[in-house]
């Protein structure tokens, strides 16, 4: 990749940025990618030519974690090649070990990245003329979403629940929602970007409250200036479901009917363990009230096996529940210990082996239920969002409201065009269809 300045005609300092972990940090990295432009770097995809490196790094699993350190440590041989080479730890994991991680020059959890306009100063000393704008305070400018069609908006950050399992309320700290006026402002700022589709990101989204603002008022707020945008939120917590989400789900044109409610176990006794704060009975009542006022909704979530006690039986009520779900798909993880949270005060006693098998199980079950899933789409018109081109044939792809992804037979569609679709056949979990005349906007 060309690094020339246009203006110059010298070699722009440039940065390169590995996101592990979630859309959180997705939409963090793009955050620190318009601070460095906004510095006069340059973005570049490969790390060899960077002057700055940054991992954005995540805790959630030890896999997570040992993956980031694996990258880390392999960065050692550049940085000895290239001393001026600076490289920067980001992310849950920055959070929880600091300069414990060797071989980094800055750590930046996300407990402080409201200093990130400072540090990135810091970091860029050196390496080039550093601007004379000063942002306010704890302001920091909307990231960028660079030219593609779909963003991520987070409205809360921080997470009060305390899934005993779960590191993330230690490492991104309480939960704070954002203002209704600043989410909108973002939003407005996002479309004239030419942004269609915004998913809305909260550790525990449904819990959002601002004032006297819920979540589903905060949807019906941003359902109003969305225009010709889609809305998509993640994650529901089925603690917190309420007849007025889904109400809002139903009335809000934008909003796409599509909700991720993880469920993690099919056995009270475990969910108890879990502190999730509901029953598996508790869980059912909600699917069953979304597909009752929602038609069509897709409905996925996560699962996870092996958390500490669980038996056999208790798998098996996991798999009774996936059964009767059917979720249009699933994130299925084998429990991980994580110091410091109270699940690791339980003795994790379930075998590696067991824990792998009943994992393999789960995948066999739920794969076969997305692909029938997947199938109900045969034979049915879809309404695309165009964001980009198959790997195989360069034809048109995107996805459904529901999220699926479809590949369409046609030449010359846009990115960021809404087509509707008669999907003719599935290969692997894709659809493929042929562009119809829109007429109806739901699908
Ligand atoms: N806030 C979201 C996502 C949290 S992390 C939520 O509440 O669902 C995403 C998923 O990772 C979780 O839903 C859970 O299934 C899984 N997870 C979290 N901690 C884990 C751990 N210690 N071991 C294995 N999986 C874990
Ligand atoms: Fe973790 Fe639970 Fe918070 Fe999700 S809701 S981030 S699983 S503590
Ligand atoms: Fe996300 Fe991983 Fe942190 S899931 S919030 S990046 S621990």
């Amino acid at each position: 990749m060309s690094t020339e300045s246009k203006t110059f005609g010298v070699k722009k300092p440039s940065f390169y940025i590995k996101i592990y972990g979630c859309q959180m940090n997705v939409y963090d990295s793009r955050m620190v990618a318009s601070l460095f432009e906004w510095e006069g770097l340059e973005e570049t995809d490969n790390p060899e030519d960077a002057d700055i490196i940054v991992i954005n790094t995540c805790s959630v699993r030890e896999h997570a974690e040992q993956r980031a350190l694996g990258r880390i440590s392999d960065l050692q041989k550049l940085r000895r090649e290239k001393p001026e080479l600076v490289l920067v730890v980001i992310g849950c994991m920055a959070e929880r070990l600091g300069d414990k991680i060797p071989g980094a020059d800055f750590f930046i959890g996300p407990k402080s990245y409201d200093k990130l306009p400072e540090i990135t100063r810091k970091i860029v000393k050196g390496k080039c003329q550093i601007s004379n704008f000063q942002f306010p305070k704890g302001c920091i400018p909307y990231p960028n979403p660079g030219r593609g069609v779909t963003a991520f908006l987070p409205v809360m950050r921080g997470c009060n629940n305390f899934c005993s399992y779960c590191i993330v309320p230690y490492v991104r700290g309480n939960a704070v929602s954002r203002k209704p006026d600043d989410v909108l402002s973002e939003l407005r700022y996002l479309r004239e970007k030419g942004v269609k589709e915004i998913t809305l990101l909260g550790q525990s989204v449904n819990e959002y409250n601002f004032g006297e603002i819920s979540f589903p008022e905060l949807l019906r707020m941003i359902d109003r200036e969305a225009l010709g945008i889609r809305i998509r939120f993640l994650t529901s917590h089925p603690a917190c479901m309420s007849d007025n989400l889904i109400d809002a789900i139903a009335e809000c044109d934008s909003v796409c009917e599509n909700i991720h409610l993880p469920i993690q176990s099919g056995s009270d006794r475990i969910l108890k363990m879990m502190e999730r704060r509901y029953t598996v009975d508790g869980y059912r009542y909600w699917v069953q009230r979304l597909r009752e006022r929602i038609k069509n909704i897709a409905l996925t979530t996560d699962i996870m096996v092996g958390f500490p006690t669980e038996t056999e039986e208790d798998f098996e009520e996991t798999l009774k529940i996936v059964r009767e779900v059917r979720f249009d798909f699933a994130y299925m993880f084998m429990y991980s210990e994580r110091k410091g949270t109270k699940a690791a005060l339980f003795l994790d006693d379930v075998l590696l082996g067991v824990k792998k098998e009943r994992l393999e199980r789960l995948i066999e079950l739920q794969n076969s239920i997305t692909r029938e899933k997947n199938e109900e789409l045969l034979g049915r018109e879809v309404e695309i969002l165009i964001e980009g081109e198959s790997r195989r044939d360069n034809l048109p792809t995107g996805k459904t409201r529901t999220g699926k992804k479809i590949i369409v037979k046609m030449q010359n569609a846009k990115v960021g065009k809404y087509v509707n679709v008669y999907v003719e056949s599935i290969s692997g979990w894709t659809g493929i269809g042929r562009a119809r005349k829109r007429k109806n906007k739901r699908g």
